[in-house]
């Protein structure tokens, strides 16, 4: 009998560079340095920087590195009519996935192995990434798309072309450091996605557009939106217990808790859960965050022992939430970050590359009979 790894886990898919995590202990290090570090003295675009390049810029470099991705902000016409056309209905993640495929087309990267195509998709795919969820998010309610400002750091541009309004600084460096520790994590289910697909030698457009697909399920990125979801059902503090009673009576999960990784609380999580706190604070009213606390009390109470904590879904959306940026953005803003991430592991496997092709057990019949038509008995309405 031969093994088998449900989910692969545990099996390594790759050796890395990129991050590492020691769930025991609750750590997560970008090229070695602590996230912890990375949130209180770095900038989202320093870090991207870091992933890509592993090692922190000089002043003159994160310079040249900032101006390039403000000038590759703006997105063809022809992709605001793409994103025009599709329906407004529809989830903003399948617009990003949909409209970074089809930037594909318009900025073809088929020698990968080089590094000028490399650098320059790299900049492209960070820079047009949040023109495309801010320009959807506008244009599926019938706004027009707001045009980047060069002038306005990454963040602050992002909130700019979504409201219209230049926000405060303090909330665009909130927002900042939430990029920062979405940006990586080493083999999650996104960045394997997007590795397999590296490993065809496809181009970055295509790695990171399944990776976005990938990121989008609610075990996953989709996780942050959830949460807002679940926090609005709940609604009081008194209705947790029999919430949680329902939920773990149908074996079903409680959104933003649990990582196949961490048995401790998630260390993004710490960081957001003090943010989403400061703002509740400054707003001198409540959000979701008192909710959310006594969610999290109970569950540390009931499951906490087996290791099921708050995970870095679960403040996130409640933080967005308090920045009045609607749900079903918080997942594509997830991908704003992490493109940073799935970037570096792309590079690294197109470096040392290895076609993924993994074995499976067959459990099915062999030497079936092929039954004529007319001969099958079987009745079924559909197939
Ligand atoms: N609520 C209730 N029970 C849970 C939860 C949860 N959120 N997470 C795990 N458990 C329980 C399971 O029911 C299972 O219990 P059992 O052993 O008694 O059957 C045990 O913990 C192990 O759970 P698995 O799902 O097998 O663990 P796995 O490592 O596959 O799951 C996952 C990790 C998918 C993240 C899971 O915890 C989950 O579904 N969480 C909710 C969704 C979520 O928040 N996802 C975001 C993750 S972070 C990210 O992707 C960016």
């Amino acid at each position: 009998m031969r093994d088998f790894f449900p989910g692969l886990a545990g099996i390594p898919a790759a050796k890395s560079s990129v991050s590492f995590v020691d769930g025991e202990h609750g750590i997560l290090e970008y090229r070695g340095i602590r996230i912890e570090d990375l949130a209180e003295h770095s900038s989202f675009l320093e870090t991207a920087f870091l992933l890509l390049f592993n090692r922190l810029p000089t002043k003159l470099e994160l310079e040249h590195f900032t101006s390039d991705i403000a000038q590759h902000r703006r997105i063809k016409y022809s992709i605001t009519d793409l994103l025009k056309s599709l329906p407004e209905q529809g989830h903003p993640m399948d617009a990003l996935q949909a409209s970074v495929a089809a930037l594909g087309m318009f900025y073809p990267a088929d020698h990968v192995r080089e590094e000028a195509t490399r650098y320059l998709t790299a900049v492209r795919l960070i820079a047009k990434l949040p023109t495309l969820v801010a320009a959807f998010a506008r244009l599926r309610r019938g706004d027009e798309s707001i045009p980047p400002r060069d002038d306005l750091s990454y963040a602050e541009n992002f909130l700019y072309m979504l409201t219209e309004k230049i926000p405060d600084p303090a909330l665009a460096k909130i927002f900042d450091v939430c990029l920062i520790l979405h940006a990586e994590h080493t083999m999650n289910a996104s960045t394997f996605s997007g590795m397999v697909t590296a490993s065809t030698l496809a181009d970055p457009y295509t790695v990171i557009s399944s990776a976005i697909g990938t990121l989008k399920g609610p075990l996953h990125g989709g996780a942050n939106e959830a949460v807002i979801h679940m926090l609005e059902e709940i609604a009081s503090e008194d209705r947790i217990p029999m919430y949680i009673d329902k939920k773990f009576t149908n074996k079903e999960k409680i959104m933003g808790f649990g990582h196949r990784i961490y048995k401790v609380k998630d260390p993004r999580a710490i960081v957001m859960q003090a943010f989403a706190q400061q703002l509740d604070a400054e707003a001198g009213s409540h959000s979701l965050f008192t909710l959310a606390r006594a969610v999290e009390a109970q569950m540390e109470a009931r499951v906490g022992g087996k290791g099921i904590r708050p995970n870095v879904d679960f403040y996130s959306g409640i933080i967005y939430h308090r920045m009045g940026i609607e749900t079903d953005l918080f997942t594509p803003i997830f991908a704003m970050a992490r493109v940073a991430g799935w970037l570096a592991h792309c590079f690294e496997q197109y470096q040392e590359n290895h076609l993924f092709r993994p074995d499976q057990i067959y459990e099915g019949p062999h030497h079936r009979p092929y039954e004529q038509l007319d001969q099958r008995t079987t009745v079924r309405r559909k197939p």
